[in-house]
């Protein structure tokens, strides 16, 4: 059974794009920042960092200033979960996580003994926000007999509700081991990947309905065209985006996932359906290489996010600089909340170590 629930008529406007929309309107982009300026924060945050023993963790979509950032000075780049790993493993005192607030609450979970600092707590996610508890909640009651799995895009409260967390690296496999013991799976919130995870390994699952506002842009029919253009492409795809992008792509996978791919990929021409900001690193690991940007509905003001999330831009180095000086922004999770969260998460993270994780498709 693959079933999609759907609270609200498909005329009017679902409380869930309301609400999304009121959050997007606070979203707003940093100024640009001239390289002088650049350099002058780059030094102080470094220098800060190292009095008070801190360490950034950046995720891919995040600005390219950001990202080398935390490379250069000892911190990390890396996927969802990977972010989450680093964080718990290094012996920073200090956390400062660049990218949304479901990453910063999976880092206090994860290092409750570690101050987490975010440069803006405004960050958030789609998903996270199509997931109120109280809703998710009592979905999981009327459906007792299934095994919760939901995607590290989510509140803490989400997560504590779960058997399972799993990020975008390893939900197939996870969902796949479910399976294999006969359970029945309850999927939240992504719509897209839980129907790509359904299709793939054909597990019972009963799917929540939310989507990222960035990948359910990626259209089919564009892509289409743009493989006319360039037919010996590879196309490299985030499961998030919708189920027909994903029929058309050669590789489906988390961000990691996707750079590994590139770097390995005999094309010279590869077509990339997620977050723009994914682009600093595939450039990096295979500067030989053309990577294109799969198109999106719209174009400048038509278009919602042009493959750019709206949150994960708001990240910058004066945020970042405003929140480690006067350590502001910190991530906070109710103690009893993040116990609890803490069990599926332990286990996804239980799961990576004993299971080597794979990539679907090929480029
Ligand atoms: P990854 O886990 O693949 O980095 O994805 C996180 C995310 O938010 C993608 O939109
Ligand atoms: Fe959420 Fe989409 Fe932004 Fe990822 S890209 S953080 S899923 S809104």
């Amino acid at each position: 059974m693959n079933q999609i629930i759907s609270s609200e008529s498909s005329t009017a406007l679902s409380a869930d794009t309301v609400l999304v929309r009121k959050y997007l309107d606070r979203a707003v982009r940093p100024a640009v920042l001239d390289e002088e300026t650049q350099k002058t924060y780059k030094a102080n945050i470094t220098q800060l960092m190292r009095q008070k023993n801190a360490r950034l963790v950046a995720h891919y979509y995040t600005d390219a200033v950001l990202q080398d950032l935390a490379e250069e000075s000892g911190g990390f780049v890396g996927d969802s979960l990977e972010m989450a790993r680093f964080g718990r493993d290094c012996d920073a005192e200090i956390l400062i996580v660049a990218g949304v607030k479901f990453m910063g609450e999976s880092a206090k979970i994860l290092s409750p003994e570690k101050t987490v600092l975010m440069p803006t707590l405004e960050a958030t996610c789609s998903l996270d926000i199509a997931c109120p508890i109280d809703k998710f909640s009592a979905f999981c009651d009327q459906h007792s007999e299934r095994t919760v799995v939901v995607y590290a895009n989510t509140s803490a409260a989400v997560k504590a509700r779960a058997d399972w967390v799993v990020t975008s690296s390893i939900a197939l496999d996870v969902v796949e081991h479910l399976m294999e013991q006969g359970k029945k799976v309850l999927w939240a919130p992504d719509k897209h990947l839980g129907s790509y995870i359904q299709k793939t390994t054909g597990a019972d699952m009963l799917l929540w309905d939310a989507a990222c506002i960035v990948h359910e842009e990626f259209k089919v029919r564009g892509l289409a065209d743009m493989r006319k253009l360039y037919p010996n492409a590879a196309i490299l795809a985030h499961p998030e985006s919708p189920s027909a992008v994903l029929e058309m792509a050669d590789v489906v996978g988390s961000t990691t996932q996707i750079i590994n791919a590139a770097k390995q990929s005999e094309k010279s021409e590869i077509i990339v359906a997620t977050d723009q900001g994914i682009f600093h690193k595939l450039q990096q690991v295979a500067p030989e290489k053309k990577f294109i940007i799969a198109p999106t509905a719209g174009v400048e003001a038509s278009c919602r996010s042009c493959a750019q999330c709206p949150w994960m831009g708001m990240n910058s180095l004066e945020s970042l600089y405003g929140s480690l000086q006067e350590s502001s922004n910190e991530v906070c999770v109710d103690s009893a909340l993040a116990t609890q969260a803490m069990i599926p998460l332990q286990r996804m993270l239980d799961f990576a170590v004993n299971n080597q994780l794979k990539v679907r498709g090929k480029a």
